[in-house]
Parts: C-alpha cells; sequence; structure tokens
C-alpha cells in the first residue's frame, strides 16, 4: 500500500508507540485485503467497552487484552464522529442482571475513558437510531454487522465489517484501508432476488434477508420486486442478512440511494445468478429457525436489533393492562437514549407493569446473563446466535406472536 509522508511517519513511531500499532493494523489489514492506499474516513462505531460475551465467553486472557488495547487507545483523541456499540448493560440495571462487582468497577473504568477519549457513548447496535445517520457516500468505519450492512444498503454510506481493533485504529487516525465495498466497482450487485412473497412484518424481511443472506455468501444480492421497507423492515432485513451470510451490503430496487433502478444496482451487467424468494420460500426460511420441541416457553426476547421508539410503543400498546403469563420473563432490548424517550412517553411503565423489562444498552445473548430453554424472538440474527450463545430452543415469530406467546406462555403455529 503508498504510504504519505505523514502516514510514514506515524507508522515509525512519530506519534507514539499506540497509534504506529494502530497504523501497523490498517495497513496489515488494507495489504491483506490488496488496498492500494489509506483513505480518510469520518465516522465511526467502535466497541470501546467491555460485552459479557468478553468476560463470560471468551475467558480471562481475551479480557485483559481488551482491557489493555482500551487502556492505550484512551489515552487519544478521536479524529472524527465516533459512536460507541453495546456494553454489558445500563448501570441502574447492573443489579439486575448481577453483575460481578469486579466487573462493574473495570466498567465503569473503561467506559469513562472512552468518553474522555471523545467517543460518544451510545451505547447501541444500531447507531442510525440515536442520531449516527451518516449520508450518501460518506466513508465510515462501523463495527456490527448489522449496521454496517444498514448503512451500506439503506442509507447509501460506505463501510466494510470492521472489528474492534480496525474501527478504534480508524477512529484515533481518521483513516480506513480502501478496499471492498468503499469502491464502486465491488458494490455492485451480482445475485438478483426476485421478491414474489408478500411481506407483511418487519420479521417477514427478516426472513428475507436470512434468506438471501445464505444464498449470497459473499456476493452483494440485490432485491427486485420488494416494496418499500419502513425502518424497522430495514433493521430486520439488514441483521438478518448479516447473521445468514457474510453480506456486507444489498441493493433494494428503488430503495438504496445507488440504485434507483435494478440495472443501477447490477451495474449494467447481467446477474451471476438469479433466484426467488416466494410464499413457501417465507414458510421454511421461518421454520428453520423454529427449533422448539414443545408448545411452553419461558423468554421472549425483542429488539434485536435495538428497538426504536415506534416498536417500544407498539409493545406498550400490546401489554398494556395485561400480565405477561407466570415464569415468563419478556426482555425488551433498546439503547438508553430510546428507553428515556420511553420513559417519558410513559410506554416503560406500561411494560413493567405487564412484567416486561425494558433492558437497556445491550442485549441477552451479548451480556450473557439469560438463563432460557424455550425463546420466542421476532428477530432472526437473535434466534441464530442464542441457539449458540444461550443454548436454548428458538422461535422466530412477529412482534404480535412474541407478545401473544408472552401473555400466553405458549407459542404454536396455529395461535
Ligand atoms: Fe444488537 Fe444483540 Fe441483536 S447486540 S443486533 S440486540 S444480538
Amino acid at each position: 500500500m503508498k504510504l504519505t509522508n505523514q502516514q510514514q511517519q506515524i507508522l515509525a513511531g512519530g506519534q507514539g508507540p499506540f497509534l504506529a500499532k494502530c497504523l501497523g493494523w490498517l495497513v496489515d489489514w488494507g495489504d491483506a485485503m490488496g488496498a492500494r492506499r489509506l483513505v480518510p474516513v469520518s465516522n465511526t462505531h467502535a466497541l470501546v467497552t467491555v460485552p459479557g460475551n468478553l468476560v463470560y465467553g471468551a475467558g480471562e486472557k481475551p479480557l485483559q487484552a481488551a482491557m489493555e488495547l482500551l487502556t492505550s487507545a484512551c489515552q487519544h483523541r478521536v479524529r472524527c464522529l465516533s459512536t460507541s456499540h453495546i456494553t454489558f448493560a445500563h448501570e441502574d440495571q447492573y443489579e439486575e442482571i448481577e453483575l460481578p462487582p469486579e466487573q462493574v468497577a473495570a466498567q465503569q473504568q473503561v467506559e469513562r475513558m472512552a468518553r474522555d477519549a471523545g467517543f460518544l457513548m451510545t451505547y447501541t447496535c444500531a447507531p442510525y437510531l440515536v442520531g449516527n445517520v451518516p449520508v450518501k457516500g460518506e466513508i465510515c468505519a462501523w463495527t456490527e454487522s448489522s449496521a454496517v450492512v444498514y448503512a451500506n444498503s439503506i442509507l447509501g454510506a460506505r463501510t466494510t465489517r470492521h472489528g474492534t481493533e480496525s474501527a478504534i485504529a480508524a477512529a484515533l487516525l481518521g483513516w480506513v484501508p480502501e478496499f471492498g465495498v468503499l469502491l464502486d466497482e465491488n458494490r455492485r450487485a451480482a445475485l438478483q432476488v426476485d421478491v414474489t412473497a408478500e411481506l407483511h412484518t418487519p420479521t417477514d424481511w427478516g426472513a428475507l434477508g436470512y434468506f438471501t443472506g445464505k444464498a449470497a455468501g459473499l456476493d452483494v444480492p440485490v432485491l427486485a420486486g420488494a416494496p418499500q421497507p419502513s425502518q424497522e423492515d430495514a433493521k430486520q432485513l439488514c441483521a438478518a442478512l448479516a447473521s445468514g451470510g457474510g453480506v456486507t451490503m444489498c441493493h433494494i430496487a428503488a430503495v438504496t440511494p445507488e440504485a434507483p433502478t435494478l440495472e443501477d444496482a447490477l451495474g449494467g451487467r447481467p446477474p451471476t445468478r438469479c433466484i426467488t424468494f416466494g410464499q413457501e420460500k417465507l414458510r421454511s426460511t421461518y421454520a428453520e429457525l423454529r427449533t422448539h420441541t414443545g408448545q411452553q416457553i419461558d423468554t421472549v426476547i425483542l429488539g434485536c436489533p435495538h428497538a426504536s421508539l415506534a416498536e417500544i410503543a407498539e409493545i406498550a400498546a400490546g401489554l398494556r393492562g395485561k400480565r405477561l403469563a407466570e415464569g415468563v420473563k419478556l426482555w425488551v432490548c433498546t439503547a438508553y437514549s430510546t428507553r428515556a424517550v420511553a420513559q417519558r412517553l410513559g410506554y416503560a411503565t406500561m411494560i413493567s407493569q405487564a412484567g416486561g423489562y425494558l433492558f437497556c444498552d445491550s442485549c441477552p445473548t451479548n451480556s450473557m446473563r439469560v438463563k432460557a430453554k424455550r425463546i420466542v424472538t421476532a428477530g432472526f440474527k437473535q434466534a441464530h446466535y442464542a441457539r449458540g450463545m444461550i443454548s436454548a430452543e428458538v422461535i422466530v415469530d412477529s412482534l404480535a406472536g412474541c407478545l401473544k406467546a408472552a401473555l400466553t406462555g405458549r407459542w404454536s403455529e396455529d395461535q
């Protein structure tokens, strides 16, 4: 990769060992991916906290390495708008999830340092819901695969899938290696998915995303014939695209900013493959993530990716004046800023009076503090990961279906 004089000077340690290390990561990554240069980045979304899966899932060494990385990184200042991914849990919920005291101290220390380094501590997997909304063509460096697909496909911004180190390096240096979907030629669609199924709910869009993600692998798909999605539809689509496969961006013809037509999405070439998502595929995609062996359920998880205010309002309306079935736990995951509005408007009270729980700044899979045997969720991504990370049976259904299960304690296909 060709570096400028300034970049060479940083790489040689001219601005200290940590920034030299950061630049080294970006150069090595860029070299491996065939990048020719580093380009300016103006927006990052980085994991600058210690989420539960690192504490409970990875063991002591990765946790120590993460603490060292964050401590070094936070001695510097960010160079562009930088928001933060999820954390373990919001501080007023430590007790509820029984966070060990030593973890509380580490968590608070890291979060204070990150704030002082200039990171905007949004604590969410859906930064586009809480004010980080890059514009068309803006170069970003985002972690969180669902948000990456959303940024590329719905907003028309440009970001590859970042990990913790690369997003932090980008935030502190203001550059990213130029490869993948940062370049026009890699944003053209190759796989055409003709959508003939009727999509009635955001979870139906999740099914479309899960099916397409699995079929696409690393290709860029284009959805032809799909209706205009709502923000919640797009959120489910993008999360499922990223968990069903390794998709970084997807075009929706006439929706994605750079794809006013199907031909534009394909870049004037014919697709390399063409498949159809019809009613039967919609049904079989749901069936794939319904691994239950009985009807009784104990846990309902909503807000994956983090719930929007509109979703919280819908949940509150569905629960108002009712009670969850005995023994059922309902988690509604969201960012604390969204929860603050939900509290102001009374939605949070309606949910808690019914026995539900508005869980902030994380989610059960990532905090790894949920014990469940059979989960119902409206998110294909949550179901995909809950199987392994919570070792629970899963059922995916629409938000209405999830609420019904929460109120009755049972789920069946014909409910
Ligand atoms: Fe967010 Fe957790 Fe889903 S981090 S995308 S709610 S798995």
